[in-house]
């Protein structure tokens, strides 16, 4: 009763300000007769994306369902596993990743920590609908636990600037936390992964403090290989792309032995279009231009 009532007190809300809490899920997509939305793990059934209050807990069960719980927030819920979901599983593709520096961990030591800040680039001169995902991330690429999993503070574009937490796909299933707004070109944003005993925790914070976290429980998978990327959809212009650069700086990388790391950055998608460049430049600062020549 309460949380209803409490989410219709939501929806008035965004109403109001006409910023919703969760972009994607304002903007279906009907494909073969099935609500679809848009998700940094590319068009998903509706059904499979899960909009939870920030600080929500996501715990996978054995058989396939997911426990979500917040205490705080009063929230509880029971997501059934759905073979529909886990057939569509994106289970991670790359193909609208076109900048990224990627880094895969030494081994026997998998991530404990990946922190950076974001310089938020300035706004693309034209908006045709395209939605433009920042983020750094990290992924279990060496099988462990039930399925790839990415755990990923994701700062957007989509009409406007907005930075939530996001966690795909266990059993098929997207996770992201509402919105976080009040971020305005060249802002420095924070964004962090931490694992911590059984629990992973996902913060999106911006400048003023303000955050969107999730805890996905870890289930026995290492994280073991993490990026910072920049990925699109709905690009039909060069200036549906930021002019200059975005920024990820004092990237800061614990593993799990306690040891802090200078990762070696990885160029693997090399240029893009519209000028994009990835510049690597050291272990804590990588930069992505675009419609621009870099000096
Ligand atoms: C990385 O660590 C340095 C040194 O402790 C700190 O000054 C910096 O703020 C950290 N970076 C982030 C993104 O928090
Ligand atoms: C995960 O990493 C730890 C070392 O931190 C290792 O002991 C364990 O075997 C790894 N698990 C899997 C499934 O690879
Ligand atoms: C792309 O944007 C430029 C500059 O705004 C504009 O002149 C041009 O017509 C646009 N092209 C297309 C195909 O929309």
């Amino acid at each position: 009763m309460k949380i209803t009532w409490f989410l219709g007190l939501l929806l008035i809300a965004s109403a109001v300000t006409a910023q919703s809490l969760y972009p994607h899920d304002e903007e279906v997509q009907i494909i073969n007769g099935e609500e679809h939305v848009q998700t940094p793990f590319g068009l998903m059934l509706r059904e499979c994306v899960h909009n939870v209050p920030s600080g929500t807990y996501i715990q996978e069960s054995e058989d396939g369902s997911i426990f979500l719980t917040n205490d705080e927030k009063n929230f509880a819920k029971r997501v059934q596993k759905s073979e529909k979901c886990q057939k569509a599983n994106p289970s991670i593709k790359l193909e609208q990743w076109i900048d990224n520096g990627g880094w895969d961990l030494p081994a026997k030591t998998p991530l404990s920590k990946f922190e950076a800040y974001y310089y938020v680039p300035n706004t693309p001169q034209t908006t045709n609908n395209q939605w433009l995902y920042y983020f750094i991330g990290s992924q279990n690429n060496d099988g462990s636990g039930p399925g790839v999993s990415i755990i990923q503070p994701v700062l957007s574009y989509f009409k406007g600037w907005y930075f939530q937490s996001w966690n795909c796909c266990p059993d098929g299933q997207a996770f992201n936390s509402p919105s976080i707004f009040n971020i305005t070109p060249h802002d420095q944003v924070y964004g962090s992964v931490q694992v911590k005993d059984s629990q992973v925790t996902i913060i999106s914070q911006n400048k003023l403090g303000e955050q969107s976290t999730l805890t996905v429980d870890r289930n026995g998978r290492n994280f073991t290989w993490i990026d910072a990327t920049l990925e699109i959809y709905g690009i039909s212009n060069c200036t549906d792309y930021p002019k200059g650069r975005m920024t990820y700086s004092q990237m800061n990388v614990t593993l799990s032995d306690g040891t802090i790391a200078l990762p070696e950055w990885d160029n693997t998608f090399g240029a893009s279009e519209c000028n994009g460049q990835t510049f690597i430049q050291g272990p804590k600062t990588i930069s992505i231009y675009h419609n621009v020549i870099p000096e």
